[in-house]
């Protein structure tokens, strides 16, 4: 089986689909690898490395993909880049299939079977391969150091001879993978930290970070999680009600991170312009939902924008802000995917159609749409939730923090 790791072609994309470590673990396998000279470039891993861990070092994508069986990609492909994939190639990448259908039907058409790891369904087997969670996981660490480093004031109480420091309060909004490691990240810079999320199970977890949770409506959350594990759209009342709640609780704090994200939709709008002007001077809002819609009014993607004293940070790509990390755990995502149907034998990867995980993820397979959601919408009618397979417990975000291994 050959593999084809290629350079990414979106601006400001810095991460890479495979590091220097799992080459050497797909040449173990008994896979062959190619990558396209520099595609590991601005996350750190130059070409001597993937050379001396055994790939081919490819001068272009087209000299990549050629006999390629899969092509390894942190992104969708442009449709330049989709025209030199071999006929048959499977495609392994986040491909963000809910907001780009369009998309799938050229996957089709193109007869590529294409695989999107951001549905990967939540079940105990396949947390090493969750690409949310891992990305996520950085996000909400990073949103932190962002919102410290713009915050012109000092996150844990200090007390010196000059006097005490009040310790910041810190707002985590949407309690997910990435709020919990905010929370968690905060927490050991000294912050005193409050979240909140509409999922009930999310409280037991804040609570277990040493952070506040505070809510509108603990009856209301009891209903509000899918059996994916993600959240639904909440009533309109709901959100009204937790606007209230919201905007009191937002003008006395210092640092807000939202993260809310809700499957398929756009993101909620949590936080509007009147509650970020109920802030003081020199607060810090960060909007980690800011390419799906924003949770936040005012929040502009890519750009740190300043309102009234109050500075809202929009970054893109916020894993990507930590590129060499965030390769390296997408890398072993995708080398768990791979090993886990790759058949020794034969050495080529044997996607069993039947299996849960394939099921959650293959979009299209020769030459035809074969994921229900997308199959749906093909033939125009309703589709399904997005989730393919019911969410099992996962380990809780909090052990991640204290160094344990995604694989
Ligand atoms: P996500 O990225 O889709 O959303 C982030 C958070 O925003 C979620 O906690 C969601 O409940 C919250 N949210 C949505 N609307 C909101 C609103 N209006 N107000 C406040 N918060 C709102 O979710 P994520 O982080 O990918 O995962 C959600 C949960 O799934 C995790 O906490 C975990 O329990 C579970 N999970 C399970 C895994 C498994 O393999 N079993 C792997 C990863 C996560």
């Amino acid at each position: 089986m050959k593999l084809a790791v290629l350079k990414e072609t979106r601006s400001g994309e810095t991460r890479v689909a495979a590091t220097p470590e799992t080459v050497k673990k797909y040449i173990s396998l008994g896979a062959s690898v190619a990558v396209q000279s520099g595609a590991g470039e601005a996350a750190r891993f130059p070409d001597a490395d993937y050379a001396a861990a055994g790939a081919s070092i490819s001068p272009s994508a087209a000299d990549a993909v050629q006999n390629a069986d899969a092509v390894l990609k942190v992104l969708a492909p442009s449709s330049e880049e989709l025209r030199v994939f071999p006929r048959g190639a499977k495609l392994i990448a986040t491909l963000n299939a809910h907001s780009d259908p369009d998309s799938v039907a050229s996957y089709a058409r193109l007869g590529i079977d294409a695989m999107a790891m951001e549905l990967m369904p939540r079940i105990t087997r396949a947390q090493s391969m969750d690409v949310l969670s891992s990305q996520s996981n950085l996000a909400g660490y990073k949103a932190v150091i962002d919102a410290a480093a713009y915050y012109g004031r000092a996150l844990p109480m200090m007390m010196t001879a000059a006097g005490t420091i009040a310790a910041a309060k810190v707002f985590i909004m949407g309690a997910g993978v990435a709020g919990l490691q905010a929370i968690a990240t905060a927490r050991r810079l000294g912050a005193v930290v409050s979240a909140t999320d509409v999922r009930f199970a999310a409280k037991e977890q804040v609570e277990s970070l040493g952070a506040t949770f505070v809510t509108v409506d603990e009856e209301a959350m009891k209903s509000a999680e899918t059996e994916g594990g993600y959240a639904k759209e909440m009533s309109e009342d709901f959100q009204k009600r937790q606007a209230d709640f919201v905007a009191e609780h937002i003008a006395k704090q210092d640092i807000v991170i939202t993260t809310a994200l809700i499957p398929g939709r756009p993101a909620p709008r949590l936080v509007s312009a009147d509650m970020v002007n109920a802030m003081k001077p020199g607060s810090v809002v960060v909007d980690l939902a800011v390419e799906a819609g924003g949770n936040v009014e005012l929040s502009r993607p890519g750009e740190a924008i300043e309102t009234g004293g109050v500075t809202i940070l929009g970054f893109k790509n916020v894993p990507g802000r930590l590129a060499a990390d965030a390769s390296s755990l997408y890398a072993r995502n995708i080398y768990n995917f791979i090993a886990a149907f790759f058949d020794k034998e034969t050495k080529s990867m044997k996607a069993d159609p039947e299996d849960a995980i394939i099921k959650g993820v293959m979009l299209t397979r020769d030459g035809k749409i074969v994921h229900p959601a997308f199959e749906a919408a093909a033939t125009q009618e309703p589709a399904p939730e997005p989730e393919a397979a019911p969410k099992e417990p996962i380990a809780d975000a909090a052990d991640e923090t204290d160094g344990e291994e995604e694989d």
